[in-house]
């Protein structure tokens, strides 16, 4: 099929890459010309494991192209996916500017019966808006529809959830739409993932309620991290024997500083928002919310704790972005506790396998930045280690503590094991870890 992905960020270069992967003929389109340019170079505008090779197998195989132009992006597309940023507003609420205003665009450019697909994650009754904003910038009657469908795509390992997915979620009320996007998906479906076909607002709220339960999980288990830290127990353990039983499951129960990223901070605090216009209050959701804020707070009293006043002393910090395998900084908790750390007066050594040069947009000069681990570790009084990138695990122990000031390690991931870090004669502290 003829596709077209309008906004080539995350979610719309992961699907324009994926959908040629299963077959279709995909044009990406973005009003940023330096990203297209270098997409068009075989570059990803960003670090995003596995995209890469897709994408220049597929600039290869011509199933991809890439253009500034909305028009000449859209013309004879039989599916228009809109893939655009809706940022939070101060109060809560999505700003959803820049997915009106691509409706309003790709009004004028529809001929023939064409589904526009909405990928961006956007309050109950957007799908429907669109609908009405369309249809008011189209150049004479035409027939369309759109349909909600969200992505459920993990950053980090974004191509492997588009090809293997838990489930598509469909939204829309009209049988023509419904029967193309069953073809759009048709490779999926024959893997027998499972379909949702639905009504807009169903899908719509599915997307919020799916990241809301998620972050509910991490808020639940970082609280009870604290308690085992106050009763004497084993959180992992813990955890690992909360996820057997098949109703919890064991993901997303790792403690940690908490969650960050574009999505969970941005999603709950918008169905809080979305339920209040309703007269609604979701009370676990604002509590999942009260509770990432205060952990993130009370990682800097922890390591602040530990190490005694950080004034003057050295801190090596392991891991800018908000998780692994990605160098998105976005409501990264490693950046607000660097940030307390420099306001307290300590100074800052940095390393982040990807993240580095994303770091220095954001803090400047105001750490060094480092190649390597041990690097980091010169002088330092501490490491911290805040993102879970694997190579933490595998640290040489005895060569960090001859680099270090003083050896203590603050593993806010429980990347190590407390009793090995121990035997090396450092002072470890993790998450939750009471026993
Ligand atoms: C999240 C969802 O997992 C995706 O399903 C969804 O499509 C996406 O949001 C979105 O709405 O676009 P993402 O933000 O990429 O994906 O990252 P996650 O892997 O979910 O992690 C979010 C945060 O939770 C990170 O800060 C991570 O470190 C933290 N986390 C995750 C924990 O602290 N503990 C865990 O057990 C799991």
């Amino acid at each position: 099929m003829k596709i077209t992905v309008i906004g080539c960020g995350y979610v719309g270069l992961v699907t324009a890459a994926g959908l040629a992967e299963a077959g279709h003929w995909v044009t990406g389109v973005d009003r940023d010309s330096l990203k297209i340019n270098k997409l068009r170079h075989q570059e990803a505008p960003f670090y995003e494991k596995d995209l890469e090779p897709l994408l220049r197998r597929h600039l290869k195989t011509g199933r991809l192209t890439f253009t500034t132009s909305l028009a000449l992006g859209v013309a004879n597309a039989q599916i228009i996916f809109i893939a655009v940023g809706t940022p939070a507003l101060s109060d809560g609420s999505v700003d959803l500017s820049q997915i009106e205003t691509v409706a309003a665009q790709i009004g004028p450019q529809l001929h023939g019966y064409t589904v526009i697909v909405n990928k961006s994650t956007v309050p109950v009754g957007t799908t429907r808006r669109l609908e009405t904003i369309i249809a008011q910038h189209t150049c004479r009657p035409v027939p369309f529809d759109v349909v909600s469908n969200p992505e459920f795509l993990r950053e980090g390992n974004a191509v492997y959830d588009f090809i293997n997915p838990d489930r598509i979620v469909i939204g829309t009320d009209s049988p023509q739409a419904r029967r193309i996007m069953e073809e759009l998906y048709r490779p999926f479906l024959k893997k027998k993932v499972p379909l949702i076909q639905t009504n807009p607002e169903t899908a719509e709220l599915i997307k919020y309620a799916s990241n809301a339960f998620l972050a509910t999980k991490i808020s639940f288990i970082n609280e009870i991290a604290e308690l085992c830290e106050a009763v004497g127990a084993d959180l992992p353990t813990v955890a690992r024997g909360m996820g057997l039983d098949h109703r919890i499951g064991p993901e997303f129960l790792s403690a940690g500083p908490g969650y960050g990223g574009s999505c969970f901070p941005k999603d709950t605090k918008a169905l809080i928002h979305l339920a209040r216009s309703y007269g609604k209050q979701l009370s676990i959701v604002e509590a999942t919310d009260a509770v990432n804020t205060r952990i993130q707070k009370a990682m800097l009293a922890k390591i602040i704790r530990i190490l005694g006043p950080p004034a003057g002393k050295t801190i090596a910090v392991y891991g800018l972005a908000f998780k692994a395998n990605t160098d998105d900084l976005r409501e990264s908790p490693a950046l607000s506790i660097i940030e307390g750390l420099l306001q307290a007066g300590a100074r800052i050594r940095v390393h982040d396998p990807k993240a580095l040069a994303a770091g220095r947009k954001v803090l400047g000069d105001k750490v060094t930045y480092c190649a390597d681990e041990y690097t980091a570790a010169q002088d330092a009084s501490a490491v911290v280690i805040t993102t879970e990138w694997e190579q933490y695990r595998r640290l040489d122990l005895d060569l960090l503590k001859t680099k270090m000031a003083q050896a203590i390690i603050i593993d806010l991931r429980n990347l190590l094991t407390p009793e090995q870090v121990r035997a090396h004669g450092f002072l470890y502290e993790g998450i939750g870890r009471g026993s």
